[in-house]
Order: structure tokens, then C-alpha cells, then sequence
């Protein structure tokens, strides 16, 4: 049995936020922003908005897509660095909101990692048999774990959910997928504070995400550029098979480096970062679910996907849309 990708679907919060908005209160300029990042606008989560209310509204878009009903549904994986509570975990509550009952639902906290950890997870039930019919979550809002107050992060981090739908087929869908983590980075990019540390800093309201950007920048394109060529290799496919590239939004230029380490033009990229920033985990789902919606991808197509987060993690999957 093969997962094939049979529906897609993403949410972005109302409240936009634009690197004009940002020069009012961090000292920052647009032009800045714009040339090391590419971001020109994000999207932020009201104050009662939660994970869990942005992925709920991608999942029911991704299954009106696919055409599924709750009663579909036979496992759920979301890939999540910012649960709404410790637990129930998102996929429970998710599950809940959906009015689906029994079936596994969990998260797996891999950062911006996080969705293509939860595809890879959810390829191999489908793959064994365990689901036939599996949502596949991306969702975060680290907008409310940034300090609005540390320009060298507030700028990057947005919020938004992607989903997708699988089912299982006889023709591959996820081809391969790759996944790699490294704990030895993880002093580079973190949240420095969280329950068994007794939310020390929360409570005295000092806390945020903290990243060495300039070295997480290097590890990133190192990493991707040696995954992405992992992928083909285990697949024994050459890079002018490649249809799409759709990868994590942190930097256009990491994007741009990673589409250079496989010869592709940026027409064959899917670059949503100028109005999404860095959505972590729900950064590739979205991104996949813009090229399918505006026609760009097409029914099958060869697509790669990539990401890499706090940890560090990252990960890949070659895909036959
Ligand atoms: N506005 C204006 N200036 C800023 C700024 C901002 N928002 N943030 C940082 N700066 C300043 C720094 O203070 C520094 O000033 P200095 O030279 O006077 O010390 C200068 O800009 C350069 O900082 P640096 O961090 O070296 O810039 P950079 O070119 O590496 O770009 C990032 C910074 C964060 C955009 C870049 O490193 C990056 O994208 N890294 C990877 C991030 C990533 O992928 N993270 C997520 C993985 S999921």
C-alpha cells in the first residue's frame, strides 16, 4: 500500500502584519527585512486564537478536497511546536472539534521540522496498513512565543495551518520520505523555558525564541542542500525530474540556495515567505496547498518538499501528486 495525497488545505489568521507595522515598534526598517529575509508581510493570530482554531479550519478545507467526512478519518498527526495546552494534545482537540472519535490523534514537536515528521509518520501507517485515511497536520503560532521587544526574531515568525489529506492507493504517492535530527545544535535556536523547567521565565516575563541566525543560516543550507540530494539519490531519480520544489519559507535565500543545489530555475519554487514569514511547521503545507490551489501543481507531478528547525531537525519527502 501507498499514502497518496487526496486533499489539501491551509488557514491563514485574519490580522496581517506588514514590515511597515513592525518599524513602529521594534527598530527595524523594511528594507532590512526584506533583503535578508524576503518577508514583506505575515499573518498573526488573535489573542484568543490557538493552534488548534487554525488547524481546525485547514483540516475541514483539506476534507471537503478530498471529499472525506469524519467518519473517514482513521488517524491524526500534527506537527506542532505551540500546543494550546500541554495536553490533550492539538490532535486530540482537533479530533474532538471534527466530531471524530477512536482513531489515533497525537502531535509530534519537531519545530519547523514538524510537518514533514508527521507525513512520514502518517505515510508509514498507511503504508503497513494500520490507516486508510489519515489527516496530516502543520500548525503553529509562534507568534506568541517570539519577544516582540528582539527584532533579530520577531520579524521572522508568523502563524498559519496547513493539512492534507492521505489515502491509501496502490500507486506510490510519498515516494520516500527523510528524516534527520541533531541535538548537538540545539543551543543554537530554542525556547528557553517550558513545563519541566517550571516556566521560570515566563513568570518573570523574560522569554523568547532564541536564535544565533547567522549560524543557524549556514547549518540550514548545509543540511538541505545535502538532504535534498540525499532524496533523489535514494530514489535513484536525477534533479531535472524535479516538477516542484516547495520548501520551508525561513529565508528566501536559504530557498534560493537550496534551488541552486538542485539547478532548479525559481519558476519551479514555491515561495510564499514574502506574505507568510517563517510559519514553522505550518510553513511547507501551506506552501504546498498555495501551488495546488493556484494551478501551478498539477496531478502527477514530481514534488519535493524540505524543511529544517530547532533541534536541530529536518526532514524531506518525494512526492507524486
Ligand atoms: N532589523 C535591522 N537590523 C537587524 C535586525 C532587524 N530586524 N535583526 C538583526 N539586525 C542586525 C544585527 O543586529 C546585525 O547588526 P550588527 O552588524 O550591527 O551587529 C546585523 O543586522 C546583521 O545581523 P545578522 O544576524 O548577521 O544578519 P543575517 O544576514 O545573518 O540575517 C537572519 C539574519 C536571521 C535573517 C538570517 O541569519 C537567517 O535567516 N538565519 C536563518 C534563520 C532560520 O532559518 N531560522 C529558522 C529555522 S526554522
Amino acid at each position: 500500500m501507498h499514502a497518496r495525497i487526496a486533499g489539501t488545505g491551509s488557514y491563514l489568521p485574519e490580522k496581517i502584519l506588514t514590515n511597515a507595522d513592525l518599524e513602529k515598534f521594534v527598530d527595524t526598517t523594511d528594507e532590512w527585512i526584506r533583503t535578508r529575509t524576503g518577508i514583506e508581510s505575515r499573518h498573526i493570530a488573535g489573542e484568543d486564537e490557538t493552534t488548534t482554531d487554525l488547524a481546525e479550519k485547514a483540516a475541514r478545507i483539506a476534507m471537503l478536497d478530498a471529499g472525506v467526512g469524519p467518519e473517514d478519518i482513521d488517524l491524526i498527526v500534527v506537527g506542532t511546536a505551540t500546543p494550546d495546552l500541554v495536553f490533550p494534545n492539538v490532535g486530540t482537540l482537533l479530533q474532538a472539534r471534527l466530531d471524530i472519535h477512536g482513531c489515533p490523534a497525537f502531535s509530534v514537536e519537531a519545530a519547523c521540522a514538524g510537518f514533514l515528521y508527521a507525513l512520514s509518520i502518517a505515510e508509514k501507517f498507511v503504508a503497513t496498513g494500520s490507516a486508510r485515511c489519515a489527516m496530516v497536520i502543520g500548525a503553529d503560532t509562534l507568534s506568541k512565543m517570539v519577544d516582540w521587544k528582539d527584532r533579530s526574531t520577531c520579524v521572522l515568525f508568523a502563524d498559519g495551518a496547513g493539512a492534507v489529506i492521505l489515502k491509501a492507493t496502490e500507486e506510490p504517492g510519498i515516494i520516500s520520505t527523510h528524516l534527520h535530527a541533531d541535538g548537538r545544535y540545539k543551543d543554537l535556536l530554542l525556547y528557553p523555558d517550558g513545563v519541566s523547567k517550571g516556566f521560570k521565565k515566563v513568570r518573570a516575563g523574560n522569554v523568547g525564541v532564541i536564535m544565533k541566525g547567522n549560524e543557524v543560516y549556514k547549518v540550514a543550507v548545509n543540511t538541505l542542500g545535502a538532504l535534498v540530494l540525499e532524496t533523489l539519490k535514494a530514489n535513484h531519480i536525477g534533479k531535472e525530474k524535479i516538477d516542484w520544489l516547495i520548501p520551508h519559507q525561513a529565508n528566501i535565500r536559504i530557498i534560493e540556495a537550496i534551488a541552486k543545489r538542485l539547478d532548479l530555475p525559481m519558476e519551479r519554487v514555491i515561495v510564499t515567505i514574502q506574505h507568510h514569514g517563517n510559519t514553522s511547521a505550518a510553513s511547507v503545507p501551506l506552501a504546498l496547498d498555495a501551488g495546488i490551489r493556484d494551478g501551478r501543481i498539477k496531478r502527477g507531478q514530481l514534488l519535493l518538499l524540505e524543511a529544517f528547525g530547532g533541534g536541530f531537525t529536518w526532514g524531506s519527502a518525494l512526492v507524486r501528486y
